[in-house]
């Protein structure tokens, strides 16, 4: 027996004008997942949750919430809120008060709020905080209560538009965690959009990646990330390097590519593809190994002076010029003290092997 999805959408189409914002948009999502929708800004995310959310009408599809059409329901009568990123708590009531504030309007007894609201503030860790005054929270704890105003309202879905973009970014990191474990404390399946890809890798058991109103793919972090199936997936998610070339050479598991930088490079494609097919190869900086002096040897290898080392602790990354070409690229440094003494300028060898990149038909 097959579990009936949280949401479904079925070829959601909508226009404003001429311009198409959602384009045959078809998903579901499982009961009780963190669902995040990835994609630049003006890609049509907003437009999409607007739907889910009743504020707009598709054009044309279909938006199923617990097996059921939504069609014509009006906002307040789906089983789904909507958190925004400016959270709209009503400054001038106490903590308890904002967070009661749904049952209220639902007619739910004084005494059953209450004790509703003391369970949500310790599910989110502030327990006993009924009486505070909005102002006496700092940006997180708002935040927190901002989700368990809605959440408290047991929603089939929370929708959640950008919430951490006004944040700075340590508190934004923190938060990333927090609502993920939010979401796996309450169960309720949320449906996150973002432009922040790590944002949206953090947190998501599924991501859909959406760019000019499609979903490009929909997977898990690391689906998307290891194998991601189209070259705006490559370049959006995670770092990555990317070079133009020409296949020269075609072979059961890898190709040849020639790239602009005038390197012969061995190659895993996403598809088969013929000689002579222009293609955008990717290749991760982690992916790409630091040799000083050993002649390990390598399927791929590219001589290059390191233009600058970005140090950032685990994150830290070189910045390499080809010696070759004016081609540079971007590649991790591993935290093991192996490389403490690398300095701007030094040549260095870079290597890795053909699995390691991915050739893409040039769109
Ligand atoms: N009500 C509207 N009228 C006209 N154009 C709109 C409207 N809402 C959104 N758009 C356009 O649709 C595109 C997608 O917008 P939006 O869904 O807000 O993107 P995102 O949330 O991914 O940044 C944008 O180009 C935006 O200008
Ligand atoms: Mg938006």
């Amino acid at each position: 027996m097959s579990v009936t999805p949280d949401l479904e959408c079925r070829g959601i189409n909508k226009s404003f004008g001429q311009f198409q914002a959602v384009n045959d948009v078809s998903f579901s999502i499982p009961a009780g997942s963190f669902f995040s929708i990835l994609g630049p800004s003006g890609c049509g995310k907003t437009s999409l949750l607007r739907m889910l959310a009743g504020f707009s009408e598709p054009d044309s599809g279909e938006i199923l919430i617990k097996g059921k059409s939504v069609k014509g329901i009006p906002p307040n009568k789906r089983p789904v809120n909507m958190v925004f990123q400016h959270l709209a708590l009503f400054p001038m009531m106490n903590v308890g008060d904002n967070i009661a504030y749904g049952l209220k309007r639902r007619k739910v007894s004084a005494q059953e709020q209450q004790r509703r609201v003391a369970d949500v503030l310790e599910r989110i860790g502030l327990p006993g905080i009924e009486k505070k005054s909005i102002d006496q929270l700092s940006g997180g704890q708002k935040q927190r209560v901002a989700i368990a105003r809605c959440l408290i309202l047991e929603p089939a879905l929370l929708l959640l538009d950008e919430p951490l973009g006004a944040l700075d970014l340590k508190l934004r990191e923190q938060m990333k965690i927090e609502l993920k474990t939010l979401q796996q404390t309450f169960g309720t399946t949320f449906v996150y959009i973002t432009h922040d890809q790590s944002e949206a890798m953090v947190m998501s058991d599924q991501v859909a990646v959406m760019n000019h109103g499609r979903f490009e793919q929909v997977g898990s972090p690391q689906t998307l990330y290891y194998q991601p199936e189209t070259p705006f997936v490559a370049g959006f998610v995670g770092n990555n390097n990317r070079l133009s070339g020409q296949v020269i050479k075609t072979a059961k598991d890898f190709i040849q590519v020639s790239t602009e930088s005038g390197h012969i490079f061995h190659t895993s494609s996403s598809s088969i593809l013929e000689t002579n097919t222009a293609v955008e190869m990717f290749l991760r900086p982690e992916a790409i190994h630091i040799d000083r002096d050993s002649d390990k040897s390598w399927q791929n290898t590219m001589k290059g002076r390191i233009d600058n080392i970005l140090f950032d602790g685990g994150n830290s990354q070189l910045l390499v010029r080809d010696t070759a070409s004016p081609t540079q690229m971007t590649v991790a440094l591993p935290q093991t003290g192996k490389y403490q003494k690398l300095r701007q300028g030094e040549i260095i060898k870079l290597g890795w092997n053909a699995e390691q990149s991915i050739a893409f038909k040039a769109g």
